[in-house]
Formats: C-alpha cells, sequence, structure tokens
C-alpha cells in the first residue's frame, strides 16, 4: 500500500527514500531561508506552514489536516471527528517552562494533525517553541532512537520518560543546521513507512 502522491509513484521503497531525500532538502531551505525564524512558535499555523514547506512537492495534503483516522502500533491518534478542537485547545496550552513544552508537544504528537510526517514536522515545531522559550534546542543526535521512541509510545500515558531523555539533550546550539537536521534524519527516527489508516488495520 503505498500513499497517494504527487510524483505518480507506486513503490513504497522507492516512495519512501524519495521522500526523504525531497523533504531534507527542503528542511535545509526552510532553515536557510530564515523563513522558519518568522513563524510563530507554539501556534497550529507554524506546524501547517512547516509541512506543507516539507512535503509540498510530494502529498496534496501537505499543510492540510488528515480527514482519515490513524494509528501506530496499538495507539490510535486523535480521531478526525475531535481533531480540529483538540488542535484548538493544543495552541492554547501554556509554554513558558520546560515541562509546559513537552506536555504541548506530546499533546500535539497525540493530536498527530497529518496523514503522514508528523514526527519531523512536529520535531521542528518543538525546536522552534523550546527556542524562543528557553534559548536552547534538542541536540537530536545525542537522543538514542529506540528510547525515543519508547517514551514516545509511552507519552499518552505518562510524559515523564520523554521529559527526561529530552532534557539530558538540550543544547545552547540553537542556530547550528547540522543539529536541526538530526532531528528529522531517518537513520535517527525513521521506524517504518507510512502510519497506518485505521480502516486498513
Ligand atoms: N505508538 C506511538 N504512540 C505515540 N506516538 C508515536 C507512536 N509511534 C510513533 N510515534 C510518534 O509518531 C512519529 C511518527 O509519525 P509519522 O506521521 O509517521 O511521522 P514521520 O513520517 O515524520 O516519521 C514518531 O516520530 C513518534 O514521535
Ligand atoms: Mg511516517
Amino acid at each position: 500500500m503505498t500513499l497517494e502522491n504527487k510524483l505518480g509513484i507506486i513503490d513504497s521503497v522507492e516512495l519512501a527514500k524519495i521522500e526523504e531525500k525531497i523533504s531534507k532538502k527542503r528542511a535545509i531551505e526552510l532553515f536557510e531561508s530564515g523563513y522558519l525564524n518568522n513563524l510563530k512558535p507554539g501556534t497550529f499555523k507554524s506546524l501547517a506552514e512547516i509541512h506543507k514547506y516539507l512535503f509540498e512537492s510530494i502529498y496534496d495534503f501537505a499543510g492540510e489536516i488528515r480527514t482519515v483516522n490513524i494509528a501506530k502500533g496499538n495507539f490510535r491518534f486523535a480521531p478526525v471527528m475531535y481533531l480540529r478542537a483538540a488542535i484548538e485547545n493544543i495552541e492554547k496550552m501554556p509554554q513558558s517552562t520546560y515541562d509546559e513544552i513537552i506536555e504541548k508537544y506530546v499533546e500535539m504528537n497525540v493530536a498527530h494533525p497529518f496523514r503522514e510526517g508528523n514526527g519531523r514536522s512536529i520535531r521542528i515545531w518543538l525546536d522552534l517553541i523550546l527556542k524562543k522559550e528557553l534559548d536552547r534546542v534538542v541536540d537530536w543526535s545525542s537522543v538514542d532512537k529506540e528510547d525515543y521512541l519508547s517514551a514516545m509510545e509511552r507519552s499518552p500515558v505518562k510524559d515523564i520518560e520523554i521529559k527526561y531523555i529530552l532534557k539530558q539533550a538540550l543544547t545552547e546550539k540553537i542556530n547550528d543546521r547540522e543539529i536541526y537536521m538530526k532531528g528529522i534524519d531517518h537513520s535517527y527516527y525513521y521506524e517504518g513507512y507510512f502510519t497506518f489508516k485505521t480502516s486498513d488495520l
């Protein structure tokens, strides 16, 4: 099963490879152009802009709220029916302390607003908030992938692990492009091809 895409690719491995390449190029542009710095940290609009920027040449749904229910592992993300309301509530969540910021990040991950590419765009969105509020970002290269994923799986129930893991990895190097890019590096965070539509499970 391959996600419908603008490139007409029908093989999911091929799509995954091309998607990685294109979205990484776009992520660099997003950083270098200064576009990222013009976004308002913590808003849904900023997240949608990031997602759109990364994926607009690949997917029609880039920057758009999903219209299908999706799941990963045993976890079902916010149902489409409640998604807009969830997003509005998340936007209103405070973000002045480290704990508040991670709580907001966890909730945005639970919402999983897009059909694909949530992990990457929400990590960039998180760094944007941390940068503005705390003058820090996450050095994703010092975050173990397995630890991160299990903490994210656990986060809807208990956020103590993800808070601990990301706190260890905070860095003052907020304008380092390599550190920024590690957050979307597949060798660190890519755990499979696509998030499943729940109707296909
Ligand atoms: N079982 C789970 N429960 C909650 N969050 C999860 C789970 N598995 C993965 N995640 C989060 O979802 C992200 C993957 O979502 P996805 O939309 O596929 O984004 P991407 O394509 O950018 O990796 C992971 O990076 C992780 O943050
Ligand atoms: Mg994915």
